[in-house]
């Protein structure tokens, strides 16, 4: 099950708390499983955190599937890309299936956690005449994209993060790609000005690839990742006088060709070969 493998791996990352495997026939809730009873984690780092939900208790019952709101603005959207989800005793379910754990994990929130990822992708061309490389075998042109390392595990990925509360997704998607690409929370503040200025331009010019549940490993069976990806195509290099330089949650950052053998963090290679498909770019 391409959508759900991720979150079912044996050990939930940055702990040593196990999961309880789930056959492929059992992920689905219709599947019978009677006696299903995973163990619960909640990471302890979550505990006095203002970003983060409390636990689901008699004074802590939030209300799912709605926008949760303080003096007019938006403080927790708890309403998923997917429909309604279902909620059982108070605890929202994992649209997509058993994971193994219950509690939240790593998660802030209970129920959906809104990310975004930014996109950036240029041709890859051929440094004296500028022209498109073509893959040998499928003679399409090859795409690239802007990749970071992740600080936490070390696994390569889209530029991206979490939305703050209240924001707009497409805002993250620039903020995170900032931070994480181009170390903007280094920058003086007339380099910033104009570099989000550049990629102010570039972005409205991007298409929205994907809305919706991703399979990341911190997915739990009452929270999730879902997020908007969000693919800046520049044709004609319009970063290319900007250096990239990692910040932030990255380690590293450069320009990865797209290629379907590409190993990526949560499910980062299928929003890779939307993109791909998009562009008619080898894949
Ligand atoms: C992924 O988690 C999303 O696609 C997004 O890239 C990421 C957000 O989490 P952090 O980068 O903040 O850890 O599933
Ligand atoms: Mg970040
Ligand atoms: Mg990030």
């Amino acid at each position: 099950d391409k959508i759900h493998s991720k979150c079912r791996g044996q050990t939930y990352p940055r702990s040593d708390q196990k999961r309880l495997i789930i056959p492929d026939t059992k992920v689905k809730w219709s599947a019978p499983w009677p006696e299903y009873n995973p163990p619960e984690y909640s990471s302890p780092s979550l505990k006095g955190q203002a970003w983060a939900d409390l636990e689901i208790s008699e004074q802590f019952a939030p209300t799912f599937n709605q926008m949760e709101r303080k003096d007019d603005h938006v403080v927790r959207n708890r309403v998923s890309y997917m429909g309604d989800y279902k909620v059982l005793n108070g605890y929202p379910i994992n649209p997509v299936g058993r994971t193994g754990i219950k509690g939240r994990g790593l998660l802030g929130h209970w129920g959906p956690n809104h990310a975004a990822d930014f996109i950036v992708t240029r041709w890859l061309r051929d440094r004296v005449n500028g022209k498109q490389i073509l893959n040998e075998d499928s003679k399409k042109p090859i795409l690239q994209f802007i990749g970071i390392q992740r600080r936490h595990g070390n696994e390569w990925a889209i530029p991206g993060g979490m939305v703050d509360a209240g924001e707009d997704p497409a805002h993250a998607a620039q903020r995170e790609f900032l931070e994480e690409a181009m170390n903007s929370q280094e920058l003086d503040p007339k380099n910033l000005e104009d570099l989000m200025e550049t990629v102010q331009e570039m972005f409205d010019r991007g298409i929205t690839v994907y809305q919706g549940y991703v399979d990341d490993p911190r997915n739990t069976d009452n929270a999730w990742m879902e997020t908007t990806a969000i693919n800046c195509h520049s044709e004609h290099g319009c970063l290319e006088h900007w250096q990239l330089q990692a910040g932030s949650d990255a380690k590293q950052v450069t320009w990865l060709e797209i290629t379907s053998s590409l190993n990526l963090y949560a499910s980062h290679i299928n929003l890779i070969e939307l993109v791909a498909n998009h562009h008619k770019a080898h894949w």
